[in-house]
């Protein structure tokens, strides 16, 4: 197989000495990401202060991500992290009695469990869909979503198999019953198609340190304009306030659209680093990095199976993303002993996860299949 963006290699030089197929923890780190960050250091080096060019770079990566998402820029709140953005919309729910329920799944990364368990009002109707063999189906969201549900909370992609759910159909399904849909897309923004207005999503929440190339310190909350102006964040700040710039202290009025979701300053040079990344990314195209990433994950589910490992998740592209996952007992200590042969990939539980991205390789794929093979077969 030809690879279709091997010019873009150099600009990884991780890529030069490692196999880096971790893009589902940390992806690799571009040149321009890394100029950026330096950029955001020089400019308070030299200058002492840059606050209005990081202000503009601020708005300058909102309209990017709002381009990823298919979103306006006023749809979208800039926060630290998503456990950051859940916690808000948990906070800022308006809270009825017996028409409160939430649903959210095990698929979810355990802080949606963490923060759900943890409000008070709510924890006492909460209704948790469980997965078989790593999966949810449609019909379960048909069952569990009833009409006194408020709010509904799924993964795109479950971090643990790679398992891509219908986003579209989901939506149907609880907006039938008249809940909100809320979608954590950390496992696939940067490298699967996301549209909010076709998915019809209300809201949706990434980071930007795994496929979005970026670093850690901020995320993004994509809140649908007619819902976002109905909220009253009760997690705020001044820079969540129409007006921060009067700097008055008693009459708070909250900022248009999703930006009421900002509290303080943010991590700037995490702010940078994303701009580049999101640029990066766009010039390369998210459908152009499915595609070939579908080619790879074709490659790593025979090529896997060939060598004997036990492939976890879907097989079928449909409801699959290209982390595929590895059955392997002791994978925090397999992944360890990848990593003294300069190979990335991530351990979870009983899993060894490859993550590649589009600057990864099929030669990359094989070479990091056979030394996991070995280690299994070594013990
Ligand atoms: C799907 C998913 N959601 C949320 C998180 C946690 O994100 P954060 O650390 O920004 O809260 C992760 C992190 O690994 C994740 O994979």
């Amino acid at each position: 197989m030809i690879h279709p963006y091997d010019s873009y290699r150099s600009l990884f030089p991780t890529l030069s000495t490692h196999v880096h197929l971790a893009s589902c923890s940390q992806g690799a780190l571009a040149r321009p990401v890394s100029k950026a960050i330096e950029e955001y250091h020089a400019g308070l080096l030299l200058s002492g202060s840059n606050w209005n060019e990081a202000m503009k770079k601020l708005e300058e990566t909102r309209e990017k991500f709002a381009e990823l998402i298919g979103a306006e820029p006023d749809e979208i709140a800039v926060v630290s992290s998503v456990s950051h953005a859940i916690s808000a919309i948990a906070a800022s729910l308006p809270y009825q009695k017996g028409e409160n329920k939430i649903v959210f799944t095990d698929i979810d990364f355990p802080t949606v469990g963490h923060i759900w368990l943890a409000q008070e009002t709510m924890k006492d109707n909460i209704t948790l869909i469980r997965s078989s063999s790593g999966v949810v189906h449609l019909e379960q969201y048909e069952k569990e979503v009833t009409h006194d549900t408020i709010l509904t909370c799924i993964p795109h992609v479950y971090y643990y198999n790679g398992f891509k759910q219908n986003l579209k159909a989901i939506a149907d399904i609880v907006h039938r019953k008249g809940s909100l849909l809320f979608v954590d897309a950390y496992q696939s923004a940067g490298h699967i198609p996301i549209d909010v207005k076709e998915m019809e999503i209300d809201i949706l929440a990434a980071g930007t340190r795994k496929y979005m190339l970026g670093i850690p310190g901020i995320a993004f909350l994509y809140i649908k304009k007619e819902l976002a102006e109905q909220l009253k964040p009760r997690v705020t700040g001044w820079l969540g306030q129409e007006k921060a710039s009067t700097f008055d202290i008693y009459h708070p009025v909250f900022a248009a659209g999703a930006r009421r979701f900002e509290t303080g300053t943010p991590s700037f040079i995490s702010v940078y680093a994303a701009y580049e990344a999101l640029k990066l990314l766009l010039g390369v195209g998210i459908h152009n990095i499915e595609s070939y990433l579908q080619e790879l994950t074709q490659f790593t589910l025979h090529y896997g199976q060939e060598k004997g490992l036990h492939i976890i998740g879907p097989q079928s592209f449909e409801s699959r993303t290209s982390l595929v996952s590895f059955y392997v007992e002791q994978a925090s200590e397999i992944e360890g002993l990848l990593k003294e042969k300069n190979i990335a990939v991530s351990a979870r539980q009983d899993v060894i996860r490859m993550a590649p991205h589009f600057y990864n390789t099929k030669d990359e794929l094989k070479h990091a299949i056979d030394e996991l093979s070995s280690l299994m077969n070594g013990r």
